[in-house]
């Protein structure tokens, strides 16, 4: 029985590297409610696609067009590499169904337009993975904004910072086609632009510097500094690098702190008061506003965490359509194409400011 038949939206993963093994565990975890089925996975990798089918039990496919048509999907997640983002989400789109799209939505503003267009024409849910606006210190920041607590915002510092293995190793693959601006900066602009309520980006002055992975023979940039000016006259600098050495005391470090007219909020997005040595592991400290393990009443552990429940709200979003909710009701409730389009916008700008040496407007 199809989910249109018997109320449980049915979803389809495409890409189950990293980061989509949490969109499939997720989905997974979810089924426990009866309402969610992780239906289907495409993964173009021979090893890995079996290595998820006997993880997850699922069907498997090479090609994500053989899973949408083969599959009745209501909603499809999208964690390929960054730049091969477009194609897969048209095309899932094009075939009437909700997509989930990782960030950043695409590498191109272009990209991001034509999605957001295809959404509004079908009419249908085009969200994206910025996974910071779960991040309870951060919604509280967000509320605390809305409640005029902050006043005016004037300016701001918002930081994330990855070990150099994450470039080399992790993302070796593709880390020559990103940058910190698409792997990192991407999250901290949409993070900072939300919380204010999303003004419009108006100017970004960036500058970057290539040292250490040009050493290791890849090209990209170490770091990235982006001065941007919104619309509500905030300027907020950004710091995006990933060459933090792999001994450092997290995979990522960040935070944010935003500076208002009746307000101030700092925010150590990484450490949260828990540091440790474990057996076999290096001293560290843990975010675990990003991931946990809990036991359910039938003691399965089961994954906590933003990382998770910014993939869920995918799923409840699917299943508030299903109950006759509507798109109209859920807007700015959750990080649309328009959101992705934003952080889209000030990472181009900020890359084509870094070739000029000169502020760029955004229009
Ligand atoms: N939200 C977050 O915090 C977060 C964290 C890490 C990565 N990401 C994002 O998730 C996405 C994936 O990153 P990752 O680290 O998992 O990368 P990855 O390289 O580990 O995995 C990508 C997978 O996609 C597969 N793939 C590529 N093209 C495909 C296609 N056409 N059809 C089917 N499979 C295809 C690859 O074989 C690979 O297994 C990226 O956009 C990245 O920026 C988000």
């Amino acid at each position: 029985m199809s989910g249109q038949e018997n109320g449980v939206v049915r979803i389809g993963v495409v890409g189950g590297g990293t980061y989509g093994e949490s969109h499939l565990s997720t989905f997974k975890d979810l089924e426990q409610s009866g309402k969610v089925q992780l239906a289907a996975l495409a993964e173009m990798n021979d090893e890995r696609r079996e290595q998820r089918r006997q993880q997850f039990d699922i069907p498997v496919y090479k090609s994500h067009v053989d899973m949408l048509d083969a599959e009745r999907l209501d909603g499809v997640t999208v964690a390929t590499p960054d730049h091969l983002h477009l194609g897969i989400a048209l095309d899932v789109l094009e075939r009437g169904m909700h997509c989930m799209v990782e960030k950043p939505l695409d590498v191109t503003t272009e990209g991001c337009r034509k999605l957001i267009a295809l959404a509004a024409q079908k009419p249908l849910l085009l969200q994206v993975d910025f996974h910071k606006r779960f991040d309870p210190y951060h919604i509280e920041m967000r509320e605390s904004f809305l409640e005029g607590k902050f006043g005016e915002i004037e300016y701001g510092y918002a930081w994330m910072e990855d070990q150099l293995f994450v470039p080399v190793s992790m993302l070796r693959a593709w880390s020559e086609h990103s940058s910190p601006v698409w792997f990192l900066g991407v999250h901290m602009y949409d993070l900072a632009r939300w919380i204010m309520g999303s003004p419009a980006p108006a100017v970004v002055y960036a500058t970057g510097s290539r040292k250490k992975l040009k050493s290791m023979g890849i090209d990209c940039p170490d770091a990235v500094q982006a001065h941007v000016t919104f619309s509500n006259g905030a300027c907020i600098t950004f710091h995006n690098s990933w060459i933090l050495p792999d001994q450092y005391e997290a995979v990522v470090h960040q935070g944010i702190k935003l500076v208002g007219t009746e307000g101030i909020f700092e925010c150590d997005s990484q450490y949260r008061g828990g540091r440790g040595c474990l057996k076999g592991e290096k001293m560290r400290t843990w975010n675990l506003g990003i991931k946990y393990r809990e036991r359910d009443k039938r003691n399965r552990l089961r994954h906590r965490g933003y990382f998770y429940s910014s993939i869920a709200d995918f799923a409840e979003n699917l299943l508030f359509l299903k109950e006759s909710g509507t798109l109209a009701q859920l807007d700015g409730l959750y990080p649309s194409g328009v959101d992705g389009l934003a952080a889209t916008q000030i990472a181009c700008a900020a890359e084509e400011s870094m070739r000029s040496g000169r502020p760029i407007e955004i229009t």
